[in-house]
């Protein structure tokens, strides 16, 4: 049900283009920063987990690139996707798996498994991504907010309160992320031409807020203080290290320091608000954090 969970969660964020076109928006303008700023030649981009295509500024990205090469584990997502477009022979598409695990846990019943049994397949887990479908070298690479999704089928079913993960499942959980970000961002450095850049976005932090019943999670509280209610986004740099100390960032979202310095320069880091369940009185989003890597 590996493929299933991320079928589910697009279909769910499908109509979402009205509501993003803040956030896609704001995403542009760091695109059109990041080119103009690091002489970025527009010929050809990379798109790792580009789905519904909801969150990512479209017509800019066309009105660029000469090519444009598109990933995704959903194949409807990706035609949802398309279907945005104005200049299709650009395109081309690959459905691929970019956790290279889909496959091990496909069969398995990730809501009602137990929890001995899920650390254990956890435990035994090698991921096994191929990409050599993807031909060529590419200016840019963007990395579309799929790195909080590669091991979340695998906690699904905590998915009401992740705080009834147990440790050890926590931590199963983080070694194979580990392992497939390692793979991920020495594949993308392949990839890249020389002083190419990566442009990574990862969803870090959730808020949720509900304004009728005042109940709020622990970011949420952090986040609008520091950010002044969400205006002033830069500011979360100033309270990440409390986010890490308190276990708050998301599962995937956390990067290989190490190995990104010795693959990338990192160039600087954007932080935005991408809005997801905004109802009468609740909020609910996410702190999205942009990476601007240039390979070495
Ligand atoms: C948070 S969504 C981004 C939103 C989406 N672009 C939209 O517009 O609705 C992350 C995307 O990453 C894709 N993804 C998640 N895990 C993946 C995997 N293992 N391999 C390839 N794509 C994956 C999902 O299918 C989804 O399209």
């Amino acid at each position: 049900m590996y493929q299933g969970v991320h079928v589910l969660a697009n279909q769910n964020t499908q109509d979402c283009w009205e509501k993003w076109q803040g956030y896609r928006d704001a995403f542009g303008n760091i695109i059109q920063t990041t080119i103009n700023r690091y002489n970025v030649i527009p010929n050809h981009i990379l798109i790792l987990g580009a789905g519904n295509g909801n969150d990512i500024p479209i017509d800019l990205i066309e009105s660029i690139f000469e090519e444009i090469v598109l990933v995704d584990i959903d194949n409807n997502a990706l035609n949802n996707f398309l279907n945005k477009t104005s200049d299709k022979s650009k395109y081309q598409t690959h459905i691929i798996d970019l956790s290279g695990i889909a496959d091990q846990v496909e069969s398995v019943d990730l809501i009602n498994v137990s929890n001995s049994a899920l650390a254990n397949i956890i435990s035994n887990l090698k991921p096994n991504i191929n990409l050599s479908a993807i031909k060529g070298k590419f200016n840019i690479i963007l990395n579309a907010n799929y790195f909080s999704q590669l091991t979340a089928p695998l906690s699904y079913k905590f998915l009401k309160d992740h705080k009834q993960a147990p440790n050890y499942i926590k931590k199963a959980l983080s070694k194979v992320n580990n392992e497939i970000q390692a793979y991920l961002f020495q594949e993308i450095n392949n990839l890249l031409e020389v002083n190419g850049i990566c442009i990574h976005s990862t969803d870090i932090i959730e808020i949720y807020y509900n304004e009728l019943t005042k109940e709020k999670n622990e970011s949420c509280v952090l986040v609008m203080k520091a950010t002044n209610g969400l205006q002033d986004m830069a500011n979360i740099q100033s309270i990440l290290h409390i986010i890490d100390e308190r276990g708050l960032r998301i599962e995937g979202s956390n990067y290989p320091v190490n190995l990104i310095q010795e693959l990338f320069d990192t160039k600087t880091s954007f932080f935005m608000y991408w809005p997801f369940d905004h109802g009468e009185f609740i909020i609910k989003g996410y702190v999205v954090q942009v990476l601007i890597l240039q390979k070495k």
